[in-house]
């Protein structure tokens, strides 16, 4: 675990730089948005609840520009990326941020109709909404020789938790995303990161936010969420190696744990201590099977 820490003076790298941000209209995304134009960034972002993002938009003026978007919605997604390039003629940085959680809504329980489908739409918005924006997003970024990739998951994205099943199941997946992607994006340039946020005072948390403060557990504000975003977007943007204190270059591939205010690093020392948890020859064997399957002549189709 590595406490990363903002540093200042890489915001100016945001200049100009066009952001297209899912899920802006309020909580973590709206700060995102404001945190990115307060920088000089433009931004392009969508959202499913027109009225806070329209009035979020007006205040902050053209170089801000908000479009209908439900990310469980492949055509919404490409017009969407498509008007930040129409309007600003290429995609630098992109946020899937857009997300929702069906609380008290516990689908495996007991009581529940087994007769009757039920709904997934952690799955729809969080996971696949976010392969969505993940793949058209490097379609944008590679246009331009590269850039940066920031995915929401949670510490439902690592850690277990009964009652919250698909949201777990969504947030994990997005982890399993980054993982898919990083060995092959980077050496296109495109930068993909994770960020697991813990307890941050949204509406998403309202129902247990009482019992949280009583027990006086660490929270983060919107902001503080926002700013690890910020982390990610300009981690590799300075010059001569300069990038954020505890940051490690390249900034990719990367989880960054959010509690209390602070972004810790911590998927660098999960894969470094693989020969303890898995066992060094287990560790070992599997680095090469690993190998083989990234390998030049290797290929999952039978038919090549
Ligand atoms: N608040 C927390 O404690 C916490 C913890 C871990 C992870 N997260 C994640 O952070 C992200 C932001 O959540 P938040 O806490 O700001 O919640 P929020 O509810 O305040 O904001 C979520 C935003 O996503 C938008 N959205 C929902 N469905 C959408 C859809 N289909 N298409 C487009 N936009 C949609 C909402 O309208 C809203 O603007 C989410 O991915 C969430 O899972 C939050």
């Amino acid at each position: 675990m590595a406490l990363v820490e903002l540093d200042p003076s890489l915001l100016s790298t945001l200049k100009d730089k066009v952001v297209v941000l899912t899920g802006g209209a309020i909580g973590i995304g709206r700060s995102a948005v404001e945190q990115f134009h307060a920088n000089g960034a433009k931004v392009v972002f969508g959202d499913v609840i027109d009225e806070p993002a329209q009035e979020l938009a007006s205040t902050l003026g053209p170089s801000v520009r908000y479009m209908h978007c439900d990310t469980a919605c492949y055509a919404d997604q490409l017009a969407l990326f498509a008007t930040a390039e129409k309007e600003f003629g290429h995609v630098d940085i992109v946020v899937a941020n857009a997300g929702v959680g069906q609380q008290g809504k516990d689908i495996y329980a007991p009581d529940q109709d087994i007769n009757e489908e039920p709904s997934l739409k952690e799955i729809d918005v969080n996971l696949k909404g976010v392969l969505f924006t993940a793949r058209i997003g490097q379609h944008y970024l590679r246009k331009v020789g590269g850039g940066d990739l920031v995915l929401l998951s949670s510490i439902a994205g690592f850690k277990e938790m009964g009652g919250l099943t698909p949201y777990m199941a969504s947030k994990h997946g997005v982890i399993g995303l980054l993982r898919a992607l990083r060995l092959t994006a980077l050496p296109e340039n495109i930068r993909i990161n994770v960020i697991c946020p813990w307890m941050t005072k949204t509406r998403l948390v309202a129902p247990v936010e009482g019992g949280w403060y009583k027990l006086g557990l660490p929270t983060n504000e919107p902001a503080d969420v926002a700013r690890a975003i910020i982390i990610c977007a300009t981690a590799n943007r300075g010059t001569g190696g300069k990038t954020h204190e505890g940051a490690v270059l390249p900034f990719s591939g990367k989880i960054l744990y959010i509690a209390g205010g602070k972004a810790y690093e911590i998927e660098d020392k999960l894969q470094e201590l693989e020969p303890e948890w898995l066992g060094k020859e287990n560790s070992e064997v599997l680095a090469k099977g690993q190998a083989y399957l990234q390998s030049d002549g290797t290929s999952w189709d039978s038919l090549k």
